[in-house]
């Protein structure tokens, strides 16, 4: 199976033009599946609830049907994430669109800073999407330091994990290589480049797109810096063996009755934590 990512820099509030750059990237691309960064369309510092809710889209909008438009011409399917207006909210909707439809969508979980002002936090479960038999999940970009959230995807099967991505903080490339062993899954963690200096903030996205396989390999990975897009073979199957030793299966071999208190809400923090 052909999978990669297209990482680059969209321009803040500029829809077509960044929609066109994603099109003229992808236009002679042979793939199966490519992982888009997160806000791909209209980037990622909104200044105000206003100016989210003006180029939010409602489902079916201009970046919905663009991918729609993409994953038919292609033959590919397609994974980006969308700020979506949905009534008074908005939310950070990941999509998948394949031969021309939206065929899976999630809606960010855990929302990152300022998004916690901006968005509502996502409303969907983590759940996997049969695509020609490799089965797909989708996670966005700060889902990635709630463990939880790959294990819940896991468990339901995944063996490709698309998680599209504005990362600014250090840690996630390492961190999702630790995600991919401990689950046994590929993951396609796509972010973009450059810097968005709006609402006060300076924010410079990290890049290192990459691909990781199940054993925690670094199959790919893009620069801080640059705009890249690249594609690989991978075998999905490979997700499926969850032996990481003889005698040792990743999902069977966990003690749920030792640690059953990280899945509830009431889990009191000890008074120590800050
Ligand atoms: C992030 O979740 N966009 C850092």
């Amino acid at each position: 199976m052909r999978v990669g990512y297209l990482q680059f820099g969209p321009i803040f509030g500029k829809k077509q033009a960044n929609r066109e750059r994603v099109a003229d990237f992808l236009s002679d691309v042979k793939a199966d599946l490519i992982v888009l960064p997160e806000f791909f369309a209209s980037g990622y510092v909104f200044e105000s609830r206003e100016e989210l809710m003006e180029l939010a889209e409602e489902d079916g909008g201009e970046s919905f049907a663009f991918l729609n438009d993409l994953s038919r011409r292609m033959g590919s399917a397609i994974v980006g994430s969308i700020a979506e207006r949905d009534g008074d909210s908005c939310y950070n909707t990941c999509v998948l669109s394949s031969g021309g439809e939206i065929k899976a969508r999630y809606r960010k979980v855990h929302l990152f800073d300022r998004e916690k002002e901006l968005f509502a936090p996502g409303d969907l479960p983590f759940d996997v999407y049969d695509l020609g038999g490799v089965k797909i999940g989708m996670m966005v970009c700060f889902d990635w330091v709630f463990p939880e959230a790959m294990r819940a995807l896991a468990l339901k099967g995944a063996q490709i994990v698309c998680h599209p991505s504005n990362l600014v903080l250090p840690y996630c490339p390492r961190a999702m290589i630790t995600r991919c062993i401990e689950n046994g899954v590929y993951a396609i963690t796509t972010n973009r480049v450059g810097t968005e200096a709006r609402a006060g903030l300076d924010l410079t996205f990290i890049g290192m797109s990459q691909v990781v396989g199940p054993r925690g390999e670094v199959l790919m990975r893009a620069n801080e810096e640059e705009e890249d897009l690249r594609i690989i073979d991978i075998d999905p199957a490979r997700a499926d063996n969850k032996m990481i030793t003889e005698r040792n299966h990743l999902i069977d071999d966990r003690r749920p009755e030792f640690y059953d208190d990280i899945c509830k809400r009431e889990t009191p923090s000890p008074e120590s934590f800050t």
